[in-house]
This record gives C-alpha cells, structure tokens and sequence, in this order.
C-alpha cells in the first residue's frame, strides 16, 4: 500500500465513525498552543500538542471527535537518525476523542483498522500496556480489551512509566497512561530477550493510544483532568514501511526517489550518510516552508544545525555541491499534492537552501583541510582552534573525532571558548570605549555603518564572523572582526554593495532597553557586558540587524552617506580588519 492510501485510509475510517477531520498545524506552534518558560516546546512534535487547550476543556469548534494528518519534528532524537525507524520530521496519523469515547472503543477501533483496514496478520500484532507503580494504577482495563479482541496475554506486555506512559508536552498539562502496538517485522521465532520495548530491530512501533485523564502540575503531581481524552498517534513512515515490507522507513516510496537522487550525485556511498541528508533534508524543507529561515538562535539554528549536518554527510559521500536543491525538488514535487504550502513556497525553500549550503560549503572545506592537517592527536585546544578561525561548529568536530575512535576533552574546548569570550570582553571594551573619537555627526553616522558592516560580514562570510574591535574618527572607519583569510575582490564588492543598499533603503533605527536574555533570544550580536546588567541598550537597524551597544547612532541609515572599503588587511591569526570612508 502507497503512503497517499494509508492517510486517505485513515481519514476515512475515522470520518465514518463520526471524526471531523481536521488540516495539520503548523510546524511552528502558534501563539495559543506555544507554551512558556521551562515548558516552551520549539516544535509541533505531536498531533495531539496543538490541541492542548480542548484537551483541557475548551471547546472545538468542530467537536468531541476529531482526524488528521500532522506535521511533527523532533530532534532529541538526532543521534538515532540513520538508523531503520527514527525521523526528525515525521507525519502523524491521529484520533481524538476530546471527553467522549474511550478505552474500549479507542483500541478496538485501532485493532479493526490494522486487521482489517490494513489487513496486518493478527500474529504479528503485538501490544504493551501500563503496569502501574506507586502513584498510579495499573491499566487494566486495557489489558482486559486487548484479550476479549484475541491478542494472547503473552503479545499484551506490561511496563512502566519509561514506556507506557505519554506526555506531557513541555513539563506539565495533559498525560496518561498509553497502550502502544507493535508489528513484528522479522517473523523470528519468540525470543524472550527481544520484546516490544527492548529496542532489539525485532518490532516496528506503529500506533499509540494515550488515554488522557491526567494533568500534571508544576510540582510533579497529577491531578484529574475536567474529562477523559483519548489521543492516538500512528507513525506514516513506519507504517507505510511495515505495509510495504520493508524493514526500515528509507525504502518506502516516501523516501526512494530522494534516497534515488542522493546515490546518484554520491562518488562513493554510505547507507548512513544518506539517510541523515534525507531526513534532514526533508524536515529542513518543512520547517522553511512553515516560515522558519536558518539562524544562530533558537528554532533557527535547529534548522542551520539540519541542512550543515546534511551537507557534511554529503562531504561524507563525495557531494561538495548542489546536494540541496535536487534533494529538497524531489520532496516539494513528492508532498505538494498532499501540502500545497509546499509548491507555493518552493522558490523561497531553494533559496534558503542553498544560501546556507554556499556558506556552510566554505566552512567545511576550509575547516575540514585543517581537521586533517592535525592529525591523529585532537585536543580540546584544536577543536577551539578549529572554530574560532573557520567558523567549524565544534559539535562537528566532537562527531569526526568520535569516528576515527579518537575521543576529545570537551572541558578544554569549553575552558578555551570561556577564556575566549573574557580576553575578547575586555579587548572589546577598550575598543569600543576608545572606539569613538567624538560625537560629531561623522564619527555618529560611522558607528551607525559599523553595525551594518558587521552584519553584512556575517551574512557574506559566515556567523562565524564577530567583531573584535573599532575605532572611528572623523576621516575613516576601522573595523575589526575575526575571520580566517583573505577576502576576495567579490566579497568585498558583495558587502560593500549590501552596506550602500541598507544605506539607500533609509532603514530606521531604534533602541530598546531589554534583559540580555530576551536581547539573545531575539538573535543580538554584540559583546554583552561581562558584569550582570538588569537591562542593556539594544540598537535595531529594521530587521536586518540587532546588535548590543551603547550609541550614539544616526535616526536612519539614510543620513550615512556612501559606503567605501579602502583596505583589508590581516592583523594577526584568524584576525581581520578593514578601513573604510564615508563619502
Ligand atoms: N501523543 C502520542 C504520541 O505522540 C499519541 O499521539 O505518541
């Protein structure tokens, strides 16, 4: 059975039993269902997450009974992909009843859609249920449904809260025990050791069953919910992979055209590789279709982090460029039927793409050479080396070490970025505080242009790329940042061109006084002052940059004038500085 039958399947089946079916949510939680704080959750990882509010009471507009299909993501599960059954991004087939039916009739109707629907061979169905511990009760009356509908107690397993038990999103709201199925995949002879549960490549977990009675509090206690809900989820891929007979998700035809491409552009192939740029690809697609753009704070960077580590596995099997766009092209034409988002955003989606390919290309290259140039013996020391002067995410550095078998101090990398910062705070504040000669209006509109310019590196170079240094008068701009070679004569065009256009484009310019925290969160680069400071100055330039500093500025970018590169220069390893004139 295809993929596009089993959610038309479903629907359906749902739908004659009185389910309203509804579209999936955004990736991105909406303001309603985003939760704060501590529990703050940065993706929709399950269907039943945007439906918190009616789980908690609120009525539906479209009932107690309710079907669909949702996009979800999450990542904690990273490290697992590549192997047959995890997804970052994965659909979830699901069915609510929001206080209405429950056990009984949630099981059975799963039970019927998989022997009959899906017609999956009773034998191979297997079953856990939770088995109680010292705060909660046994749940017995699943046991009881799955046996009087003929699953034998031995294929009806009991565990505990580690298994059967889901939820809450975040750390509090709806919970409860659940009832999960299993599809035995090898058809192996009984082995008491392999079981659903123990991870053993023996089942593919297919459907959960949550019965929802539980809010859990802000002090770890559980208190009734205002009415019993049932949320199910059934994993597509895994599903669609089980019905197709195969033993891990990339073989379904959900996967094979990408996985397909992905073979051909490889000089020489490894399964795992391929598997992680499928993914990762796929849910990069996803999350930049739901409006996300790769950054360095944030959901952003869960999203730079995907496309690098697909890209870095395309290095892995010889693809040095032009992995994204083949890639991502086969999943908009492959989903767009289904997501017609897709389609509509499908330039924006390339382009992000690849923006972020040609930069995190550089970096790799640049990076990699030197990762081998090291040799055998990596230190702490190295990997910070390694990303102070290319910009080499350190993760990447930790993961290529774990694969030669070697392992790395990660306390002498962080020791190293610690003293980094410090040496760095201090050089900055006598920079910044000698940076300006006098307030006259030139040495203003220069400092306003230095936030451009340090912008427009990062956006040319690489985030990599911070100031480490300024100092302006009435006649040039200097600006120093970190950076480990030369520029070319494009990229000095690029960013001088980049400056003039936000210069042209009158942008305005505001300050806001926020915590450093909320400052971070909105993706402020800058220097923060080393000592605590309940709040600091924040300098906006529209959205294109957000930076922390003390003024003064110009009212609008207007007022700068022309923008002109005189010198580049290296002042020391891995450092940077260029002089520039105001016309
Ligand atoms: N919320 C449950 C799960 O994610 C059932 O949908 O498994």
């Amino acid at each position: 059975m295809k993929a596009v039958e089993l959610r038309e399947k479903f629907l359906k089946f749902f739908e004659k039993r009185g389910h309203k079916i509804i579209p999936s949510a955004s990736l991105i939680p909406s303001e309603k269902t985003e939760l704060s704080g501590t529990q703050r959750v940065l993706f929709t990882t399950a269907g039943m997450h945007p439906l918190v509010p009616y789980l908690l009471g609120e009525e539906h507009p479209h009932g107690k009974r309710l079907t669909n299909v949702q996009k979800s993501l999450r990542t904690d599960d990273i490290e697992e992909i590549g192997d047959s059954w995890h997804n970052t991004f994965f659909e979830m087939l699901g069915n609510w009843s929001l206080g209405d039916y429950w056990k009984e009739e949630a099981i059975s109707w799963s039970y019927e859609f998989l022997t009959k629907e899906l017609k999956v061979n009773q034998e191979k169905i297997w079953v856990t249920v939770f088995s109680g511990d010292k705060d909660l009760p046994k749940d017995k009356e699943s046991f009881e449904v799955w046996k009087k509908l003929g699953i034998p107690g031995e294929r009806i397993i009991a565990l505990s809260k580690g298994d059967n038990w889901w939820g809450p999103v975040g750390s509090i709201g709806p919970c409860g025990p659940d009832t999960e199925m299993f599809i035995d995949v090898t058809g192996k002879p009984h082995n008491a050791n392999c079981l659903p549960g123990d991870n053993c490549g023996r089942f593919s977990e297919v459907w959960n069953n949550v019965f929802m009675e539980y809010d859990k509090q802000p002090d770890g206690s559980y208190k009734k919910l205002k009415q019993k809900n049932v949320d199910t989820g059934m994993g597509l891929e895994r599903t669609t992979a089980v019905l197709q007979g195969k033993d891990n998700i990339y073989e379904t035809d959900l996967f094979r055209p990408a996985m397909q491409i992905i073979r051909n552009l490889a000089v020489s192939w490894k399964e795992k590789s391929g598997r992680i740029i499928a993914d990762h690809i796929r849910a990069s697609v996803f999350l930049i279709s739901d409006g996300l753009t790769p950054s360095n704070v944030d959901r952003g960077y869960i999203l730079r982090r995907l496309i690098r580590r697909a890209i870095r596995h395309g290095h892995q099997l010889g693809i040095n460029k032009n992995l994204t766009h083949p890639v991502a092209k086969e999943f908009i034409h492959l989903y767009g039927g289904i997501y017609p988002e897709l389609r509509e955003n499908a330039e924006k989606i390339h382009e992000e793409l690849e923006s972020e390919e040609a930069k995190f290309q550089k970096t790799l290259t640049l990076g990699l050479r030197e990762f081998e140039k090291i040799g055998k013996e990596i230190t702490g020391k190295d990997a910070f080396f390694l990303y102070e002067t290319y910009g080499f995410p350190p993760e990447l550095t930790f993961e290529l070490t774990a694969e030669k078998g070697l392992k790395i101090d990660k306390t002498v990398f962080n020791g190293e970025f610690k003293k980094h910062q410090e040496t760095s705070r201090a050089g900055a504040k006598k920079n910044f505080s000698g940076g300006l000669e006098d307030h006259s209006d030139k040495v203003v509109r220069g400092h306003t242009v230095t936030h451009l310019l340090h912008q427009t590196l990062r956006d040319v170079l690489g985030d990599q790329v911070h100031q480490t240094g300024s100092n302006i008068t009435a006649d040039r701009v200097r600006f120093d940042f970190s950076y480990g070679e030369k520029l070319t004569m494009e990229q000095k065009e690029k960013v001088e061109n980049i400056v003039n256009e936000k210069i042209k484009e009158d942008i305005r310019v505001t300050k806001t006084m926020m915590t450093q925290s909320e400052a971070k969160k909105k993706g402020a680069i800058g220097l923060f002052p080393e000592k605590y400071e309940d709040k600091v100055s924040i300098y906006q330039i529209g959205d294109y940059s957000i930076e922390y500093c003390g003024g003064p500025h110009v009212k609008r970018t207007g007022k700068i004038g022309k923008f002109k590169i005189v010198k580049e220069q290296s002042i020391g390893a891995g450092r940077r500085r260029i002089k520039a004139i105001l016309a």
